[in-house]
Parts: C-alpha cells; structure tokens; sequence
C-alpha cells in the first residue's frame, strides 16, 4: 500500500488514476479498476443525469472500493452530477474543462475531495485558489484534449510540483512502469492513465480501435483543432481528409464525413470515426485485461527503481 497524500484524497490502494474517457470509462470500467486497486472513473461526458446515476449504480453493485466521477464542468448538468455524486456516497470526485470555483461551496459543504485538471501553471495556480484536493496535470502528449499551450508532462509536471502546495498527478504519456517512475521522479504523487485503458479486453469499443493502439508507432496521433479545443486523436483517413480536404475530393466513402465525423462511441469504422489517443499509443504492444494494469504497474516500478537505484550506486 502506497501512503501519500493522493492515495488519501483516492481511499485507494494505488496512486493510480483511470482517465476519464466519453462515453468509454462506464460503471463496469471504473469498478474493474478500483476492483483492481486505482481509483476507477465514471466519465459524466456524453452522459444524461439518468443514465449517470444508473451507471454508477452498476459500478455500486460491482465494487466495494472507492471510485470516483469526472464531471466536465462547462455541462449544463454539471450541477446534476455533483448532486449525483454526493448522493451515491462517492467521496472523491474530478472535474475538468471549467473553472471549479463555482462548485467548491457545495464540494466543501459534503465534504467531497475533487482533482481538477489543468495544463498550464496559472491555471493550476488558479485552482489551487479555489480550494481543489489536488491537480491533474494534463500534458500534451496526452489522448483526448489537451491544453492549447502545448507543454509535455516531463515539462508541466516539475513545475506544478515545485509551484503548488497541493498534490500532482501526471497524465499523458505513461503507460508502463517507466512512465510511473518518470512521473514520481518529477515530483508526481499519482499518475493518470487513458491511452492504456483502451487496449483492454473489457473495454467498451470497437476492437479495431484497440488494433490500431497496439499497431501504432511514434507518430501515429496527431492533434486536431489546434487553435480552438486541441484533441490528440489517431491518424486516419477522415482525420487526413479533415487536414488535408483538397486531397479526397474523389474519396465517396469518406465525403461529407468531415462534416459529421463521428467520435468512436458514436459509430463509425477505422476509416471515418475519431479515435482520441496518445503519443504513447506507440508503446502498448499488447491488450490486457484491466484488472492486471496497475497490479503489474506497482510491481514494475517497484523493480526499476531498484534497478535505477543500484544504476546511481546505491546499495
Ligand atoms: C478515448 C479517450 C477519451 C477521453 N475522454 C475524456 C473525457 O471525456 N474527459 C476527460 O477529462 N478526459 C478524457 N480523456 C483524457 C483521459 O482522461 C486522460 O487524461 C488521458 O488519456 C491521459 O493521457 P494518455 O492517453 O497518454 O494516458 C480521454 C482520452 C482518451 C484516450
């Protein structure tokens, strides 16, 4: 058992965090996790208040450990979800795109703890001031949104952890033993995986996508929407057609779908749905069950930080 302070603000076993993900990071998802040790995730995104409560409802009747929702706070039920939350008895929440000022009155009141992610230092900064348990701080590299600032998680991480009073997780980039150690090397005290989640036999999408994760290389993602809401997504054809329109004039199954290009949840195939993932996406050669992600991650970094130990001649 780990003790810090992001293993108390969790009430779990691992400083080990699920990622959120839309319409993927579902009741059975968040359970397997906190079933496993980390902290499991109900993404609110994409969900109705009814459909919520019921997913967090499935993950209630299959785990006995904590678990936690992320509630993106821009959404018109943010208020809904928080409710939601406090209701179920969950203790620990996350929050993300928006400021969590708002909400911090009614967190306090029912004695929630609540991450909040960021991706640059002033808006850490900010967050601190509102009163947050801790930041998840959300590198470039990362699957799915990404701050418009462009600073990677080896560089955003030992700033945060030298600037704020609160804790830091690192998300974006790790997916193995060596990113966990990395992250704590900078001064993280969790790490927050998504990518990695994908290419797991429970979860919930298509199986190509979990193909195209254990295929990819280094430079298999690319970031879309750079200048307004940056996502890291998968190189496809409807993601090429997207940046590069003049070029499938003539391409018919693909035509139009630039106009509605359908995030993986929604439908789709290889060719035409957004896949968000990260640039560590190069590193996942296998698809595992969820339940052995964080169990063989401790165990990994417990063995390479003997290893490094012994590299920088200690005993
Ligand atoms: C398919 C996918 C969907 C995602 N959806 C969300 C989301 O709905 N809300 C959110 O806060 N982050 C979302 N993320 C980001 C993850 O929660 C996590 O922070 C990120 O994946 C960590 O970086 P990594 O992909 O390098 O592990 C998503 C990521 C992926 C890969």
């Amino acid at each position: 058992m780990v003790k810090n302070r992001i293993v108390e603000i969790t009430g779990t076993k691992y400083p080990f965090i699920l990622g959120p993900m839309r319409l993927i990071t579902l009741g059975e998802m968040a359970a397997a996790v906190s079933n496993s040790g980390g902290f499991g995730q109900i993404a609110a995104s994409g969900l109705s208040s009814d459909r919520l409560l019921l997913e967090v409802k499935k993950a209630r009747a299959l785990t006995d450990q904590p678990f936690g929702i992320n509630i993106p706070l821009y959404r018109k039920n943010a208020f809904d979800a928080l409710e939601i939350a406090i209701d179920a008895g969950i203790k620990t929440i996350t929050t993300s795109a928006g400021n969590p000022a708002k909400f911090m009155k009614r967190i306090k009141e029912a004695d929630l703890k609540v991450l909040h992610k960021v991706s640059s230092k002033e808006m850490a900064l900010k967050t601190q001031s509102c009163g947050v348990d801790a930041v998840i701080a959300t590198g470039f590299e990362a699957g799915g949104h990404v701050g418009r600032q462009g600073t990677t998680t080896m560089c955003i991480v030992p700033q945060l952890a030298d600037a704020l009073n609160i804790p830091v997780v690192a998300a974006g980039g790790i997916a193995d033993a060596r990113g966990v150690v990395a992250a704590f090397a900078l001064g993280a005290e969790g790490v927050e995986l998504g990518t990695r989640f994908v290419a797991t036999d429970e979860c919930p999408t298509p199986d190509f996508f979990k193909q195209l994760i254990v295929e990819a290389g280094s430079d298999s993602t690319i970031l879309l929407g750079k200048d307004a809401m940056p996502i890291r997504v998968l190189r496809n054809r409807v993601v090429d057609m997207i940046q590069n329109p003049d070029k499938h004039q003539e391409d018919k199954h693909l035509r139009g779908a630039d106009a509605d290009a359908q995030y993986i949840q929604s439908g789709g195939d290889a060719d035409t749905a957004i896949m968000p993932a990260g640039q560590i996406s190069g590193v996942i050669k296998q698809i595992e069950s969820i339940g052995k992600i964080f169990p063989e991650l401790m165990k990994g970094a417990i063995l390479l930080t003997q290893q490094l130990k012994t590299m920088f001649g200690g005993e």
